[in-house]
């Protein structure tokens, strides 16, 4: 793997010039990126004259975003130029948090001059930004709806706290996070149907609102942050199915997570921050299934973040201008609710297990108390069965700007 690293480098660093220079980044060719390895084996037995596809032919999914054009096909595979992610060999990286042993590229400014932020993620991120609302401006740097959202976390949520509290400039930040986000609907499943996956928020959302650099956020490679922060309903939904079934729907998974950021890479992405999954199997949802279910959900973050990990070492070797800042939540999470007073800002925290129906749907102040809870909503690490209150909130912040302040800490 070591040893092979300068042989890819020196073919990624090729073929990507190639790409920008020749190839038209629509839906088609995305569709290709995101599904590389299973486009590749098509590509190489595709021939236009002699297999003019139709729609009933059972095509591979991923050639329905071509509109059954071959023109549109062959081009897509003349251009399919990403080398296909090689799987994670890559040792399980545990403690990453604001430890920067890596240079930065010359697109990474420094946290203080980073001017525009997108966010992709569920509802731990989402503040139900509309990219057809009002936009980010310097004295409203979320957008739409007003501060701080609609959050899950019964005031303002992490990326609310990045852009207004543990910002070291003025930031412009961009929320496409959907509340109950996958990563692939087809994939795994979200509650209800018409959520965004994290697919949907880069190609549907991003791509169509902000790649061109619009106005409304004209945003460079070398000011501008992409932040991903996605796990929590993938394995939420999916850890019951047992560990032999999610190790392989996991790296299916992190087959389309690989290809949506080289999407963006492509779009011009320089600088990407990837928070690992909490362990959410400490949450009420799961804890009161009994320590069985725990242990299993447990395992299946452990995979996960054991191929962020490695998805993120594997987007460094492919594209070596880029910088990877790979946030550890677990290691937050882990640390507030083993010992809140390890951090200030979530000293008040005196209930980190369960949480009170009261409060569960939202309360109308932040401090709010109901007699029949005991505590105030804010003394309570979980509002609800899985989501945390904001002072854990800030403290992802917190680390995240850690990790920004630090450097990037994929070499
Ligand atoms: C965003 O706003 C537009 C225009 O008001 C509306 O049509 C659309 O439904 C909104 N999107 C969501 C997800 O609410
Ligand atoms: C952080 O963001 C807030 C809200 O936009 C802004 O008022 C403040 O000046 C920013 N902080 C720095 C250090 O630029
Ligand atoms: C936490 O809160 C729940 C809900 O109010 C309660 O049942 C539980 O006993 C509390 N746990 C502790 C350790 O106080």
């Amino acid at each position: 793997m070591l040893l092979n690293r300068p042989f890819w480098v020196a073919i990624a660093l090729c073929l990507s010039s190639n790409v920008e220079a020749a190839c038209n980044h629509d839906n088609c060719l995305r569709a290709f990126i995101r599904s590389s390895a299973a486009a590749s084996s098509f590509c190489a037995t595709y021939t236009p004259g002699s297999s003019t596809p139709t729609r009933t032919t059972g095509l591979p999914r991923f050639v329905s975003a071509c509109q059954d054009s071959p023109a549109r096909i062959s081009s897509a595979c003349a251009c399919l130029a990403t080398p296909t992610p090689t799987t994670a060999t890559s040792s399980p990286t545990t403690s990453v948090t604001a430890k920067a042993t890596c240079a930065a590229t010359q697109y990474w400014p420094g946290w203080e001059n980073i001017k525009y932020a997108f966010v992709f993620g569920d509802s731990y991120s989402s503040t139900e930004f509309n990219e057809t609302g009002v936009q980010p401006s310097p004295t409203n740097p979320l957008g739409n709806p007003t501060y701080p959202g609609f959050t899950s976390a019964n005031g303002p949520n992490w990326v609310d706290f990045l852009t207004t509290k543990h910002n070291a400039s003025l930031l412009l930040t961009y929320d496409i996070a959907w509340s109950g986000a996958t990563m692939d609907s087809a994939l795994v499943a979200p509650y209800i149907p018409t959520v965004s996956s994290i697919a949907e928020q880069v190609e549907n959302l991003w791509f169509p609102n902000y790649a061109s650099k619009p106005a409304s956020a004209p945003w460079s490679s070398d000011d501008t942050l992409f932040a991903v922060f996605d796990g929590i309903n993938d394995v939420g939904n999916s850890w019951a199915q047992g560990v032999p079934a999610t190790t392989t729907l996991n790296a299916e998974i992190f087959n389309v997570y690989h290809g949506l950021v080289d999407e963006l890479y492509y779009a011009g992405a320089r600088n990407f921050a990837f928070l690992n999954v909490p362990p959410v199997d400490r949450a009420p949802l799961t804890s009161e299934k009994g320590p069985e279910s725990q242990a299993e959900e447990k395992a299946d973050i452990l995979d996960w973040n054991t191929l962020l990990a490695g998805m993120a070492q594997d987007l460094k070797s492919m594209f070596p201008d880029i910088n990877v800042f790979a946030v550890d939540a677990s290691l937050l999470f882990t640390q507030v609710l083993d010992n809140p007073a390890s951090n200030p800002i979530t000293a008040g925290y005196l209930n980190t297990t369960g949480y009170c129906d009261a409060y569960a749907n939202g309360t109308p102040t932040e401090d709010y108390f109901d007699p029949t809870c005991g505590i105030p909503v804010n003394q309570y690490f979980w509002l609800n069965n899985l989501h945390p209150t904001y002072p854990m909130q800030d403290v992802l912040a917190q680390g995240v700007a850690a990790q920004l302040e630090a450097g990037p800490n994929v070499c």
